[in-house]
């Protein structure tokens, strides 16, 4: 389906992406965009390609986001490496590379925020304040940048993706959020560009996330269903390991309220752990 397969085309501009999105919809074809901060890996590489096998144009935006990060986080140090983000995104099929500068995305500091007060201070946002306030902001700049039809996520970052969905909905964004399953390193390692700051012995013990949360799930099949004892299960074998663990939860699939006493609807396990200084998150459903 996609078009000039072999030709990449960077945009840096804002109004020069919308102008060309505007003119691919006019023309009756679809748009896929692939929302990134880049230092891509191939859990990246597998959104992209969903994306190009089921739209005319895929889009990747490649953006640092300024305003999803703490005062105190890695926005200084989050890898940047456009000349192999380039490469990975012509083989997985992308037309065009979104790669705007921070002050083409904010020409003045943004004052007009989104917001979901109730989930936005839930798990990860307990330990990010701004964070997600930050993302559904700049998502919903580059929905309105990109114009897509489709907007693809990773269902690694569990909450963002149902913020964002959310978002979509609440907003009336005329595009279909596709969440697309977590890519995993053969040790259960959820793919993540913030798995290179970690040295060897860190990454292999950060598969005890992986291990930890298989561990809850197989007791569950057991007929272990208390939510305290699951949630020991995941801690203890994290912790084992060297983790440090920042939130252990088990949520409800459907809108993420935190479930207490037995196991009773569709249940995810949410987490976030420090191995090292490196901060990871991960889930599975149980
Ligand atoms: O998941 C990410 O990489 C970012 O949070 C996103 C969605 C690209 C917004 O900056």
């Amino acid at each position: 389906m996609r078009e000039n397969p072999e030709k990449l085309k960077i945009i840096r501009k804002p109004v020069s992406l919308q102008k060309f999105s505007k003119k691919i919809l006019s023309s009756g074809k679809s748009i896929g965009l692939v929302p990134t901060m880049g230092a891509l890996h191939r859990g990246h590489a597998s959104l992209i390609e969903m994306s190009a096998k089921n739209n005319d144009i895929t889009i990747v935006s490649i953006f640092v986001n300024p305003t999803q990060f703490g005062a105190n986080e890695d926005f200084a140090k989050y890898p940047r490496r456009l000349r192999a983000d380039l490469k990975l995104c012509r083989e997985a099929g992308a037309t065009i590379v979104f790669a705007p500068q921070p002050k083409d995305m904010y020409p003045l500091p943004l004052s007009t925020f989104v917001h979901n007060p109730k989930l936005e201070t839930l798990y990860c946002g307990a330990y990010r304040p701004i964070h997600f306030a930050g993302v559904l902001s700049v998502v919903a700049k580059l929905f309105n940048i990109a114009l897509p039809t489709k907007a693809y996520f990773g269902e690694k970052d569990f909450q963002q993706l149902h913020l964002i969905r959310r978002m979509a909905v609440d907003l009336n964004f005329p595009v279909n959020v596709v969440g697309a399953k977590t890519i995993r390193e053969k040790s259960g390692l959820a793919m993540s560009s913030r798995n290179e700051y970690m040295s060897a012995e860190e990454r292999a013990a950060a598969s005890s996330i992986y291990v930890g949360m298989c561990e809850a799930k197989r007791l569950l099949r057991r007929g272990e269903t208390s939510v305290v004892k699951l949630k020991e299960a995941v801690r203890g074998i994290v912790e084992w390991a060297g983790g440090k663990i920042q939130y252990v939860e088990i949520v409800n699939k459907g809108d993420l309220t935190p479930m207490t006493g037995k196991i009773s609807k569709k249940a995810v396990i949410l987490l976030a752990c420090f191995f090292g200084k490196t901060r990871l998150i991960d889930h599975l459903e149980l």
